[in-house]
């Protein structure tokens, strides 16, 4: 199963945590462990001090004969005199035979009876003798004599301080700096999402309202409709081919969409006259290139636009209009935009003609090659018509009568055009 990135990403900083988080604890049972060393002491229960770190005395709180011996109630009490933290420890009485435990008041104590010896132990790990407190514990016994315990057996473990252990700040630090790049990560994330959403919108209001003057146009010239976005297509797609940036072939695809902006100056009875253009005609038609200049001179902030719109048709041996430019010196996009324009014109059907097959648009693309157009940009149309990006077979199932109706290319029968989006 394909995993998404965001995903991947997120099990990667889980999997960080945990190896952290097991570090620590393993680091902080290490410490609690390693570094304790065992206490043993026999304690004389009457004051006398046997060891340097424990102190323990006993009271008796009563004693009552009965007639099965004894009951008395005592009273121990274990002190830590040392420094140090005392765990995990068990003391032992020595008591007579046939002694009885009869009862006991403190729950937290574990105490059980092994022959003559009475065990005593925390029931949770966690019952610590921190330095200079006690420990108490009070039972009640019966025993045949009256019994005075004289010492107490004691084995424990003391918490060694002061031993440096620099592996718990340092994951410390790691899991901070996890924390940070953890909320960094998604927070960046967030915001670069943000962001592409935002400039998509962008694009999009851009898109739509080229489109949406475009089809005044397409409205004025219902014969090339969906032209200007066949050219945009093409154009995008010949600038993606000759390797120009991603931004290029964006502004590429809007001087296609807009570069005949200025047939909206062309009268409806020049546009679509069917017969041979008079010499007025033919100017008022040629002018659209000037319109066109002069309408987009306001869309100065994307590059290329004017320009395309009113060099389109110079020809790269510079017999073409409006100012005659030749070679190099009509703009890039413009020279782009012209192979595109013409590539269309002959794969559509005219007025006056019908469109031209594969092999014919072919060849006059070519043969246009350094007179009308600019060479190098031929080679890139002509491999788009080889390698059926543009979809000739497409056109020409139009020359029968159920794909008449479907003739024109649209965004979705071309693989992998820049749309912008
Ligand atoms: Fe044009």
């Amino acid at each position: 199963m394909k995993m998404e990135r965001p995903f991947h990403t997120f099990l990667m900083f889980i999997a960080v945590l945990m190896m952290l988080l097991t570090g620590y604890l393993v680091n902080k049972i290490a410490i609690e462990n390693n570094v304790s060393s065992e206490v043993t002491a026999d304690l004389n229960l009457y004051g006398a001090k046997l060891s340097d770190i424990l102190y323990a005395s006993v009271t008796k709180k009563s004693e009552t004969k009965t007639t099965s011996g004894y009951d008395t109630e005592y009273e121990f009490l274990i002190t830590n005199i040392g420094d140090n933290t005392i765990s995990n420890w068990k003391a032992t009485l020595s008591v007579p035979n046939g002694t009885i435990v009869k009862s006991s008041w403190d729950a937290a104590l574990n105490q059980h009876l092994d022959r003559n010896e009475l065990v005593f132990t925390p029931e949770y790990y966690s019952i610590d003798i921190h330095s200079y407190e006690a420990t108490a514990f009070r039972l009640l016994l019966n025993t045949i004599e009256p019994f005075d315990p004289h010492s107490i057996k004691f084995v424990g473990y003391e918490v060694v301080k002061g031993q440096k252990n620099i592996i718990g700040p340092i994951i410390q630090i790691a899991i901070a700096i996890w924390a940070i790049s953890f909320i960094g990560y998604w927070v960046t994330r967030f915001n670069i999402r943000n962001y592409k959403e935002r400039q998509q919108n962008d694009v999009k209001i851009i898109l739509q309202s080229m489109n949406t003057f475009i089809s005044f146009i397409d409205a004025k010239d219902p014969y090339t409709r969906g032209h200007s976005k066949r050219v945009a297509m093409y154009g995008a797609e010949i600038a993606k081919r000759m390797g120009l940036s991603e931004d290029e072939v964006q502004n590429i695809y809007y001087a296609g969409l807009l570069h005949d902006s200025g047939k909206i100056s062309i009268p409806d009875a020049v546009l679509n006259k069917p017969g041979k253009l008079t010499d007025e005609e033919r100017k008022l038609i040629q002018n659209h290139t000037i319109a066109g200049g002069k309408m987009l001179k306001q869309l100065s902030s994307i590059r290329g636009i004017r320009e395309t719109a009113l060099y389109h048709h110079e020809r790269y041996d510079g017999t073409g209009y409006p100012e005659g430019l030749r070679g190099e010196s009509i703009p890039l996009y413009a020279r782009i935009v012209g192979v595109a324009d013409a590539y269309d014109a002959m794969s559509s059907n005219r007025v006056y003609r019908r469109h031209l097959n594969k092999d014919e648009i072919i060849e006059e693309i070519q043969k246009g090659g350094g007179k009308q157009f600019d060479p190098d940009i031929v080679k890139y149309m002509v491999d788009m018509i080889n390698d059926g990006y543009v979809n000739v077979v497409k056109m020409e199932t139009a020359d029968s009568e159920e794909g008449a109706n479907n003739f024109h290319l649209t965004e979705s029968d071309i693989p992998g055009v820049y749309m912008g989006y």
